[in-house]
């Protein structure tokens, strides 16, 4: 069997008898004298590189991404019988990292003090004496109320250090229920969470049913003292509700790590959005397990067992 695997990221993993692994350019299409292969790995290729070739690969039965949302794959037209498997599981702790820095980046007022500091001001009303919770505001986790909004693999390894910090977590799938130690409610519910949230963390997937999940009706549920990160994916959050919500203090703050359009061209008026902090997809980025993942799923596909993250389509 050809396994294909991208060069852009150092890749071993351990291979079975009889399968040879070809190392292709991430940056380019899949080559022409490759297409005859079995696998392919995907990590940092273009959406249009890989909608070049996902008609053209005659042998092709699995393709595996690294990235833990498979939109760009799925967007790229392989055949309905290539079996498509997630790097869900492979970004947690550097996404679980990211979301908890956006979230007490905004709690703890950091861009407010790096604009104080960029005016040589030391600002006196983002230090010294203060209440544990001021009125109209929250500014530390301790007994916050967080919401996290995809409570998959990332978000059952953020909310235990959210709790450790001091927060109330609860959880928002598709099927409510009881998972990893916290409550998790279906988003039927969500209406009704959404007037008790201190901090709304979004970490969905790109999904016809997740378009503009947060949209204006819900903005408008937070409190306005309410704070929204999204590490999830840009086309679920309406970006000009939130922009309307954050401009007429509807909502205190919010953080994207994703938006709908990336990169975010210079002339978005995202850019000049009060209170909004906005990174470039830098939470995961750093496949962290994907030779295991790689190396098992080869075998099962070689031995008819089940694959891991097989994304349902
Ligand atoms: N910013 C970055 O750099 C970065 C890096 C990695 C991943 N991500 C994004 O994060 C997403 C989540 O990753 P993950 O590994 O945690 O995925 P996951 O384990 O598949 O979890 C996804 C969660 O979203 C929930 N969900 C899906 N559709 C929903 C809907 N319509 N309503 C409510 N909940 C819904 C799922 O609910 P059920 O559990 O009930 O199915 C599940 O809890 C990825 O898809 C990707 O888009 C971003």
């Amino acid at each position: 069997m050809k396994l294909l695997l991208p060069d852009s990221l150092p890749l071993a993993p351990t291979l079975p008898a009889g399968v040879t692994a070809v190392v292709y350019d991430a940056a380019a299409p899949v080559p022409e004298e490759h297409l005859d292969a079995e696998a392919l790995v995907v990590w940092g290729s273009s959406r249009a590189d890989l909608a070049a070739v996902a008609g053209r690969m005659p042998n092709l039965r699995w393709v595996q991404t690294l990235a833990a949302g498979p939109d760009a794959v799925l967007a790229a037209g392989f055949p309905g019988d290539v079996v498509v498997t997630s790097g869900s599981g492979l970004h947690d702790a550097t996404v679980t990292e990211h979301a908890l820095a956006l979230t007490l980046a905004l709690l703890r007022r950091l861009p407010q003090a790096a604009a104080a500091q960029a005016e040589h001001r030391w600002a006196p009303e983002l230090g010294g004496v203060q209440p544990l919770r001021p009125r109209g505001a929250v500014t530390t986790l301790i007994g916050s109320r967080v919401l996290v909004w995809g409570f998959g693999n990332i978000g059952q390894t953020l909310a235990p250090l959210l709790r450790q910090l001091g927060a109330e977590v609860r959880g928002v799938a598709r099927t409510a229920g009881r998972r990893a130690g916290f409550d998790v409610v279906a988003e039927a519910d969500l209406d009704a969470e959404l007037a008790s949230t201190d901090v709304l963390v979004m970490i969905l997937p790109a999904t016809p049913e997740t378009a503009r999940a947060l949209d204006a009706t819900r903005l408008a549920a937070l409190p306005a003292h309410a704070h929204v990160v999204n590490v999830g994916r840009g086309t679920t959050v309406d970006e000009d509700a939130l922009a309307a919500a954050l401009t007429a203090g509807e909502i205190a703050g919010a953080a994207l790590d994703v938006t709908v359009v990336e990169p975010l061209p210079a002339a978005s008026p995202l850019w000049d959005v009060p209170n909004l902090l906005i990174t470039p997809h830098a939470a995961g980025g750093r496949p962290v397990g994907a030779d295991a993942l790689v190396a098992h799923n080869v075998a099962a596909l070689l031995d008819g067992e089940p694959l891991r993250n097989v994304v349902a389509r």
